[in-house]
């Protein structure tokens, strides 16, 4: 028996709605850029690390710790990024409570929306600013 012309109609449309849905999802999808991340720091980090992240913010003179060079961290560490130091770091580490360091904890800001991200070789659901935080600090890194 053939199948009335409207079935492949509506089994046609079902399709282009799953077509998508599955587009609006894969836009969630897209990771965050270096832009994303310096658009973070500039709001987040730049008011103690400096617009340029060399540590001179204009918070920088009120804190009891000086804000250090972030452009320096893989100069410090051989010359590789160390990402999952420096991510730990921003995230917030449970082993040292708040006291013990000036800078704040972002994590609690952040925990919501995850992606996938290489960190020392392992693919790790980091933070989307987290994410995007890791591509900018790479790119201000100096080779001096
Ligand atoms: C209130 C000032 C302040 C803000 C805001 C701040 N930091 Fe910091 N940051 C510091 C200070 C001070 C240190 C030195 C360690 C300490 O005392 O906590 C530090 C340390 C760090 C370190 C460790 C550096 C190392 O040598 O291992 C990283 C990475 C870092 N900050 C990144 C960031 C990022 C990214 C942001 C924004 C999301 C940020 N910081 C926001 C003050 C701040």
């Amino acid at each position: 028996m053939r199948r009335p012309v409207w079935t492949v109609l509506v089994v046609g449309s079902a399709l282009t709605a799953l077509v998508s849905c599955t587009t609006a999802t894969g836009q969630n999808e897209v990771m965050p850029t270096q832009a994303d991340g310096a658009a973070f720091f500039a709001a987040n980090c730049a008011s103690c690390h400096g617009a340029d992240g060399r540590g001179a913010g204009v918070a920088a003179g009120s804190l009891a710790a000086p804000p250090p060079d972030l452009t320096t961290l893989s100069a410090a560490n051989g010359g590789i990024f160390p990402a999952a130091e420096a991510l730990s770091y921003i995230y917030g580490d449970p082993r040292t409570g708040h006291l013990a360091r000036v800078m704040p904890e972002f994590g609690g800001a952040m925990a919501e929306d995850l992606v996938p991200v290489e960190i020392e070789g392992v693919l790790t659901p980091t933070p989307r600013e987290l994410a995007g935080l890791l591509v900018y600090l790479e790119s201000i890194q100096r080779v001096e």
